[in-house]
């Protein structure tokens, strides 16, 4: 049965994010193992450890391709994978006037740079049948003032995706665009989000806001589906239209 991610064997980093932890228990759930990796130890660490025991917590630094290798020669040597995901990102949002470079770069690393050296190190690990999925994300399809490094990455993820799926197949390669998440990162980004989650719901036709669960789910269809390949698929409740 292709659909099932029983025994697979996923990677995932930035795994201290909200929508990582939710895709790790439902993976976990499935009866997949799950590697956590991320550029902090103690934070992956402690992030792991909050999923389950069974979560092995590994380091990567997405701006760092030496980083990069190490991770993948331990998994290597741990037996392979069968799916990675990337959900890490590093947002770099300000007005394009006052935009800093390494803000820029930093957004670049996490979100493009990153993932393709990922590809580089990890598309040889993956088993048949076997996926990357990379991390879009509305920014890029519904343009908003001062959230130009956000746009430019997320837009790239999408032609990485494609592009990647052309080179590496029949390793598949596909892109995953949240709308708004009810994460808890957006609590040191608006004062109030309850207040901007209702604002924001009011006029997409899904009438709400996303939760992790959402995009867990959607994850899940990408990487067991083998008949999709250098897709993007939308998880924003119809955003992009309101
Ligand atoms: N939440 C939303 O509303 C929303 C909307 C659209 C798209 N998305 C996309 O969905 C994905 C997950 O979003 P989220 O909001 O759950 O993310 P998040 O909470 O901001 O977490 C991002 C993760 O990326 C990691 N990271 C950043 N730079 C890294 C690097 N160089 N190397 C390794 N890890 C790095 C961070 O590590 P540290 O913990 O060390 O900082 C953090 O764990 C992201 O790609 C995001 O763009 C989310």
């Amino acid at each position: 049965m292709p659909y099932s991610l029983k025994d697979k064997h996923v990677l995932i980093v930035g795994g201290g994010s909200d929508i990582a932890a939710a895709l790790a228990g439902d993976l976990l759930r499935e009866g997949a193992g799950v590697t956590l990796a991320g550029r902090n130890a103690e934070k992956t660490t402690a992030a792991a450890k909050a999923i389950g025991d069974a979560v092995r917590p590994i380091a990567l630094d997405l701006s760092d391709e030496e980083s990069i290798g190490a991770a993948a020669d331990q998994v290597r040597a741990a037996g392979g994978l069968d799916h990675l995901v990337s959900a890490a990102t590093e947002r770099g949002n300000a007005p394009v006037r006052s935009l800093e470079r390494r803000a820029l770069l930093a957004a670049f690393d996490a979100k493009v740079v990153g993932p393709i050296l990922l590809a580089k190190h990890f598309a040889p690990l993956i088993a048949e049948a076997g996926s990357l999925l990379f991390f879009s994300g509305l920014a890029a399809w519904r343009p908003s003032p001062g959230l130009v490094a956000m746009a430019a990455t997320n837009g790239s993820v999408s032609t990485l995706a494609s592009a990647l799926a052309v080179e590496l197949a029949p390793t598949r390669v596909n892109a995953l665009s949240p709308g708004v998440i009810d994460t808890s990162n957006w609590d040191a980004v608006v004062p109030d989000k309850q207040k901007l989650f209702q604002h924001i719901a009011a006029s997409a036709p899904a009438r709400r806001v996303g939760d992790p669960s959402d995009v867990s789910a959607a994850a899940c269809a990408l990487l067991t589906n083998p008949y999709i390949t250098g897709e993007t698929l939308h998880v924003d409740g119809g955003a992009r239209w309101s």
